[in-house]
């Protein structure tokens, strides 16, 4: 018999189909009746049924094949229900624990609903193939479930009441892990040291949010995909873990908001991937690292409320994608002049505020046209106000409040023909 000649499909001249291909199709529809009406598994459909009667406003109808609800997606054959997707619906209550029976479950998402309570026990026991669950943004509590299943690859329980300690049994089986949200909960206890031996393949890890306290172990030297790593708003002390400095897929390092002591170690340099250092408000100290320049793609350098001392590296001005400079209310000092910041294209905001830094305002800085905020508040800056700052297109926000500037007839003269200044704060100078 001679196939159908692939123009037949195309044309749409054609009226009159090869008869054999007809046949074909025929053959195919008696054979396969249950394919053109197929329903979900019987198992899949009673779980879903019962899950919604705990839930007003789920409107899914026994009358309609479970794999066209709203929300419900299945497997390739229509037949086994594979994903569960029903963020924002405004769902009240406790997760049911009807859920569970659906075994092929792959993806979840119940984010952004009103889900109180504890996980039913053994939730997650009898998923085979779960892989993705996003539970954030609810109000669930208790702690993490005992097991998870090993084929989980997204865990995302942030913005939740979620509290007590992680067992370091919970993480074992999640070799394949590779986003672990649980920002944003009441986590206690310290943070799971063993995690990066358990799921050497995460790529995302935000504990910030929390109530972790205790030192931050090493350990994270052993994630080698890691580009992400929060541990802000906790209550962690001691050191900042040297391993981690080995990491050097590292995009994102934040830290803020604990008690961490101690130096930054040069071998910083090492995370050439850098956008984004992020450790204000510790009780850091020593100088800031002399060969940060090596990061060259640093965008944002947070180290702000710190105790941090000495001048600021030239290398710093090295780093030409930055954006923003936020280094306030630590003791770095040096006259700013001796920096030549007319690299920092990109830079937006900078705030050296409530520091020692003396010297003039520098030229090159004013040279930098993407500012929009400058803050020197509080240091030992003395001159005049150049004229450059006109040149500054985008400048919205300027304070030099508490310095030793002078000639406030000049100054007033400058700034009042600038276009976009909305905040000027020149408070305590021009003392003459
Ligand atoms: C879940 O499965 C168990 C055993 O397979 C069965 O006894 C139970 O009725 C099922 N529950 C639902 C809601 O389908
Ligand atoms: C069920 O609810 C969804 C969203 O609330 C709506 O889009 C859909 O039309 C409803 N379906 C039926 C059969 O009422
Ligand atoms: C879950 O749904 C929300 C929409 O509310 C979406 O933002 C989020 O990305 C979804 N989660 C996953 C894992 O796709
Ligand atoms: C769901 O509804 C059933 C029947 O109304 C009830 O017995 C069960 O406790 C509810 N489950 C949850 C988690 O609220
Ligand atoms: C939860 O985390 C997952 C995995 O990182 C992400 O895809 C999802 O968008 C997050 N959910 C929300 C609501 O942001
Ligand atoms: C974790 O989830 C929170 C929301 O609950 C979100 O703000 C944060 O960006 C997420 N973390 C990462 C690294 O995506
Ligand atoms: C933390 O969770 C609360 C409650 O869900 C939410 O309103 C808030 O926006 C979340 N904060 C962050 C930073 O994600
Ligand atoms: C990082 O850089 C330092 C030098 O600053 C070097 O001694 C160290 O071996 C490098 N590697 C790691 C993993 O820290
Ligand atoms: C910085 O502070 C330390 C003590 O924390 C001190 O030993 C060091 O001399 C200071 N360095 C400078 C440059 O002031
Ligand atoms: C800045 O980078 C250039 C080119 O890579 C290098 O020659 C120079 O030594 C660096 N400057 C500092 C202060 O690290
Ligand atoms: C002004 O600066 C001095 C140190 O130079 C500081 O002690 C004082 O608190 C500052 N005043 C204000 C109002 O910030
Ligand atoms: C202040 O600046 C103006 C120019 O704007 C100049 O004429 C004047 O002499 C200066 N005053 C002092 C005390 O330097």
């Amino acid at each position: 018999m001679l196939p159908p000649k692939p123009l037949l499909f195309h044309s749409s001249s054609t009226t009159q189909h090869h008869p054999s291909f007809v046949g074909f199709l025929i053959i195919l529809i008696l054979l396969f009746p249950t394919l053109t009406n197929a329903d979900c598994h019987h198992e899949d459909q009673d779980s879903l049924l019962s899950f919604a009667t705990n839930f007003s406003n789920l409107n899914w109808s026994a009358a309609i094949d479970c794999c066209s609800w709203g929300g419900i997606s299945c497997d390739d054959k229509g037949y086994r229900v594979v994903g569960l997707s029903i963020p924002e619906r405004g769902l009240r209550g406790a997760i049911p624990s009807s859920l569970q029976n659906l075994s092929s479950l792959s993806f979840l998402n119940l984010s952004h609903n009103f889900l109180t309570g504890p996980l039913p026990d053994g939730l997650f026991s009898s998923f085979k193939n779960l892989h993705t669950v996003d539970l954030s943004y609810n109000r669930l509590s208790g702690g993490l479930p005992d097991t998870l299943p090993s084929t989980l690859r997204f865990l995302n329980f942030s913005s939740n009441q979620f509290n007590g300690i992680i067992q370091t049994a919970s993480l074992q089986s999640l070799q394949s892990l590779i986003t672990l949200n649980i920002s944003n909960n009441s986590f206690t206890g310290s943070i799971p040291p063993s995690i990066c031996s358990t799921s050497p393949a995460l790529v995302i890890l935000d504990f910030s949010l929390n109530d972790f306290s205790g030192d931050i172990p090493q350990g994270f030297g052993a994630c080698s995909k890691l580009e992400v790593f929060s541990l802000g708003f906790n209550s962690l002390t001691g050191k900042i873990p040297t391993d981690i400095n080995g990491v050097l897929s590292l995009r994102q390092l934040s830290l803020p908001g604990n008690f961490l002591m101690g130096e930054i170690s040069e071998s910083i340099a090492n995370l050439t991937n850098l956008r984004s250092l992020v450790m204000f408000g510790n009780m850091l100290s020593g100088s800031i690292p002399r060969n940060i320049g090596k990061l060259s793609l640093l965008e944002k350098l947070e180290l702000h409320i710190n105790r941090f001392n000495g001048t600021l590296p030239l290398s710093l001005m090295n780093c030409t994608k930055l954006k923003l400079l936020n280094l306030r209310v630590n003791s770095l000092g040096g006259r700013l002049s001796d920096l030549d910041f007319s690299n920092l294209s990109q830079l937006s905001i900078v705030d050296l505020g409530e520091n020692q830094f003396s010297g003039v305002l520098p030229k090159t800085l004013l040279s930098c046209r993407s500012l929009t905020a400058i803050r020197m508040a509080t240091n030992k800056l003395e001159g005049e106000i150049p004229p450059d700052i006109l040149e500054l297109p985008s400048l919205s926000f300027l304070s030099l409040s508490n310095n030793t500037f002078k000639n406030i007839t000049q100054a007033l003269n400058t700034l009042s023909s600038h276009k976009k200044l909305t905040t000027l704060i020149l408070s305590l100078n021009f003392y003459q």
